[in-house]
């Protein structure tokens, strides 16, 4: 699969051609233009095209398709991907014969980042969410080796070259990703976490060690262990690193990686527990960004850390009133067994901070319905101790459409989360505030490192698409961190 620009437009060879329009002031301008072209009614495309987010209409001109994708008044790039992508995934089996264009030389779309999202929008919608049917039917036009797809630009060609191809590195990245979470249970084991990092790692340029059970032991990663103790899978503890010579700047990145949560013996009700596999949504982000800033030889050095564990229910499995050690050497309370996610990522944040104290350490999980709670499926939760990484953050969530909000981090949160044995408890004492108690425990076990951010993707790991009845992955964080880390070298 190929993409490609071009500056002078021909239909010829193409036997699909979309138009991304907006619906502003230029949209009537844009029509006479495109009747103009095409040698269609002008009256009929003005009455007809409405421009509405995710509005689709085509016409013929000769033997080609031509579609008008209406973008509604978003020009935020992840509605640009979402509606590029609707149409490329239902249009599919209309796609045939000759190459896929995308034509901006008779859009009004003209925001900066056009190209990407528009690229990256119609190869996400090639994604299949059928892993394991039986049959093959119905691959994507785009998935196949000769697919071609062409961007007509006007202007700088360069750049436009850049941008398509850093959205098809992306795209082929957060495929991968979205086979990851949307992987079952049973066999996306903390095994298979690694292995995918130990490949991709090979193939990208990239470092792994996977630590197995008896090296966890040995190294001390006692509250992941406490996690697995109630699992027939071993954990995994994965440690990446990707170096670039030219770096000036050390990032750390640490993922949730529960293959699979239900909740322990503080056991979870059965309703939707099936998306509980989704619970790796944090260390699919990390190996995702991990895979995609070395294709990019980004000039950064990136360290990714993934805890990988199941949480299930088993006479073996932690108490909740246990009280269990960690990696930091503090003590935990484990008032609840379903508050696994923050004993994983203790161990795993503070082997970050031991290690290698990066500039900046950055974890993601899938952490508290809570958050979902405060912020719905619209943005993940940003805690954060330091303004200036804060607002690079904020930066990168809107610049790529994957959004973070951020949460207060007052002392006064913390009180809660005192144990009356231990160093720290795992649930708050109150039922409220919950996503930001749990950023409030994470925060004990870095080691009073001043670059940390946590975000909670409880809400956007999964999303409702066209792709199927269920929630399915988003492969959300990959677009957020690697323009941030961009923004940051
Ligand atoms: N994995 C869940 C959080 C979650 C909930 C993710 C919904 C995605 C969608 C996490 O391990 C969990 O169970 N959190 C509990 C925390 C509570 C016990 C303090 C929760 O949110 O209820
Ligand atoms: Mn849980
Ligand atoms: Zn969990």
């Amino acid at each position: 699969m190929k993409v490609l620009i071009s500056t002078t437009f021909s239909t010829q060879t193409c036997g699909t051609v979309i138009i991304p329009i907006l619906k502003a002031e230029s949209l009537g301008a844009t029509l006479e233009s495109i009747g103009q072209t095409f040698n269609v009614s002008i009256d009929r495309l003005k009455t007809d095209i409405k421009g509405d987010f995710k509005e689709i209409n085509h016409f013929y001109n000769g033997e080609t398709r031509i579609y008008l994708l209406g973008l509604g008044e978003k020009t935020n790039s992840n509605d640009i991907i979402a509606a590029a992508r609707n149409l490329s995934f239902t249009q599919k089996s209309k796609f045939n014969g000759g190459r896929i264009a995308i034509d901006l030389i008779h859009s009004n779309l003209t925001e900066s980042h056009a190209v990407q999202s528009m690229v990256n929008g119609i190869l996400l919608g090639a994604y299949r969410i059928g892993l394991y049917k039986s049959d093959s039917n119905g691959i994507h036009p785009l998935c196949q080796s000769e697919a071609e797809l062409v961007v007509f630009v006007d202007g700088d060609a360069e750049r436009s070259e850049k941008e398509a191809q850093k959205a098809l590195l992306t795209a082929q990245t957060q495929i991968q990703i979205m086979d990851l979470v949307n992987a079952a249970p049973n066999i996306k084991t903390p095994q298979y976490l690694a292995n995918w990092a130990i490949q991709s790692g090979e193939k990208n340029g990239f470092s792994v060690q996977a630590f197995d059970k008896k090296q966890c032991i040995e190294l001390g990663f006692k509250a992941l262990l406490s996690v697995n103790a109630g699992s027939q899978e071993e954990p995994r503890f994965i440690v990446m690193e990707y170096k670039h010579e030219k770096a000036q700047k050390t990032v750390g990145l640490v993922g949730k990686g529960v293959t699979f949560d239900t909740g322990g013996i503080s056991i979870k009700p059965s309703n939707n527990m099936h998306l509980m596999k989704s619970d790796m949504g944090g260390a699919a982000a990390v190996l995702g960004t991990m895979e995609l800033v070395a294709k990019l030889q980004l000039p950064i050095n990136l360290i990714g850390i993934v805890p990988a564990t199941e949480n299930m229910v088993d006479g073996a499995g932690t108490r909740p009133g246990d009280v269990i050690d960690s990696y930091a050497g503090k003590t935990i309370e484990v008032i609840d067994t379903d508050a696994e996610g923050r004993l994983v990522l203790a161990d795993g944040l503070a082997y970050m901070k031991k290690q290698y104290n990066p500039d900046v350490m950055i974890d993601l999980a899938t952490l508290t319905g809570n958050v979902i709670a405060a912020l719905g499926y619209n943005a993940a939760g940003l805690f954060c101790n330091n303004d200036t990484l804060s607002n690079a953050l904020l930066k990168a969530g809107e610049a790529s459409g994957e959004r973070v909000w951020r949460m207060p981090m007052w002392e006064a949160y913390f009180e809660d989360m005192k144990s009356d044995v231990a160093d720290i408890a795992n649930l708050s004492s109150k039922p409220v505030a919950g996503s930001i108690t749990a950023a409030k425990f994470l925060e004990f076990f870095i080691d009073n490192h001043t670059g940390w951010a946590h975000i909670d993707i409880a809400g956007m790991a999964l999303a409702t698409t066209e792709l199927g009845n269920h929630r399915t992955a988003t492969a959300y964080g990959i677009r957020l961190l690697t323009d941030f880390l961009e923004s940051w070298v």
